[in-house]
C-alpha cells in the first residue's frame, strides 16, 4: 500500500526495457513485450487504487513502425489478444479506455478491438481513464494542432495574433485532459522520445532503471511516494508557493 500524501491526477509512462529484459534472460525480445503486456493491467489497477484519475501509456510510437517487421507484427497481435480480455478487467475497476495517435495506421483488427473496448468501457464519470498512445508521436500531434488552427486563420475566423497556448492545448488529441503531473520512464534512459512534448512542460520526471516487465505495483507506488515529496514550483520561488494559493496544482 502506498503512503503517499499527494497523489498525481495524471501519470504518464514511457514503458521501456521489454527487449533488454528478454535479452538478459536469453529470450526473444517479443517475450519481453508479452510480459510487459501483463504489467499494463497490474499498473492500471495500482493506479486506480491510489486514486489517479488519468493514466497514459506510450505503447507504440510513430518511430516504432521502423522496427523489424516481425517485431511490429507480434506487437500488433499482442495488442489484439490483450484487448480481447481487457474490457472485463477495466469495467471491474471502473476504468474507461481511450486511445490517441494515428490510429488509422494500425491494422484493421487492432482498430476494431480498440474501438470495441473504448465503446464498451465508456463511462460518464469513470474512476480513471486509461489512454493508450498508439502510432503516437508528439511532434505529429502538435503539427496536427497547428494545421487545425491554421485552417481557422485561413478561413478568416481567427486572427493569428489571437492564437493562445490554451488554444493549442485545446487543439491536441485529448482536449480537457489535464497535463501529466508525473512522467515515469522505465528502463533507465534519460530521454523523452517524442512523448507528450507539449503536455509535460511542468511534469515531474521519474526515471527508474527497472525494466517495464519488472515494474510491479510497488514500483509505481514508489514513484508516487517520491512525487509526493517533491515541491512543484512552476517557475516560482518556494516562498511564493507557500504564501499564495496558486491556481496550478501544488
Ligand atoms: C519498449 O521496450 C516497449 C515498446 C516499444 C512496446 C510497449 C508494449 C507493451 C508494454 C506491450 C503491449 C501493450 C499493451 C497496451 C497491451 P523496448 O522494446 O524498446 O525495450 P528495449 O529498450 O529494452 O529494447
Amino acid at each position: 500500500m502506498s503512503t503517499a500524501t499527494k497523489i498525481p491526477r495524471h501519470i504518464a509512462i514511457i514503458m521501456d526495457g521489454n527487449g533488454r529484459w528478454a535479452e538478459n534472460k536469453g529470450y526473444l525480445r517479443t517475450r519481453g513485450h508479452q510480459e510487459g503486456a501483463k504489467r499494463v493491467d497490474e499498473i492500471t489497477t495500482a493506479c486506480v487504487e491510489m486514486g489517479v484519475k488519468h493514466l497514459t501509456l506510450y505503447a507504440f510510437s510513430t518511430e516504432n513502425w521502423l522496427r523489424p517487421k516481425t517485431e511490429v507484427s507480434v506487437l500488433m497481435r499482442l495488442l489484439v489478444h490483450h484487448l480481447k480480455t481487457m474490457d472485463k478487467k477495466l469495467i471491474k475497476n471502473g476504468v474507461s479506455l481511450a486511445a490517441k495517435g494515428s490510429l488509422d495506421k494500425l491494422p484493421q483488427r487492432v482498430q476494431q478491438e480498440l474501438h470495441r473496448v473504448i465503446k464498451k468501457t465508456h463511462l460518464e464519470n469513470p474512476k480513471m481513464t486509461l489512454t493508450l498512445c498508439l502510432s503516437y508521436g508528439a511532434r505529429e500531434e502538435i503539427t496536427d494542432a497547428v494545421r487545425k488552427i491554421a485552417l481557422n486563420v485561413e478561413a478568416g475566423t481567427l486572427n493569428h495574433a489571437d492564437i493562445t497556448e490554451a488554444m493549442i492545448s485545446a487543439s491536441l488529441y485529448q482536449p480537457g485532459v489535464p497535463d501529466p503531473d508525473l512522467l515515469i520512464r522505465t528502463g533507465g534512459e534519460y530521454r523523452v522520445s517524442n512523448f507528450l512534448l507539449w503536455q509535460i512542460a511542468y511534469s515531474e520526471f521519474y526515471v527508474t532503471p527497472v525494466y517495464w516487465p519488472d515494474f510491479r505495483a510497488e514500483e509505481v507506488q514508489k514513484a508516487v511516494e517520491e512525487f509526493s515529496r517533491r515541491e512543484r514550483r512552476f517557475g516560482k520561488t518556494t516562498n511564493q508557493i507557500k504564501n499564495s494559493h496558486p491556481e496550478l496544482p501544488a
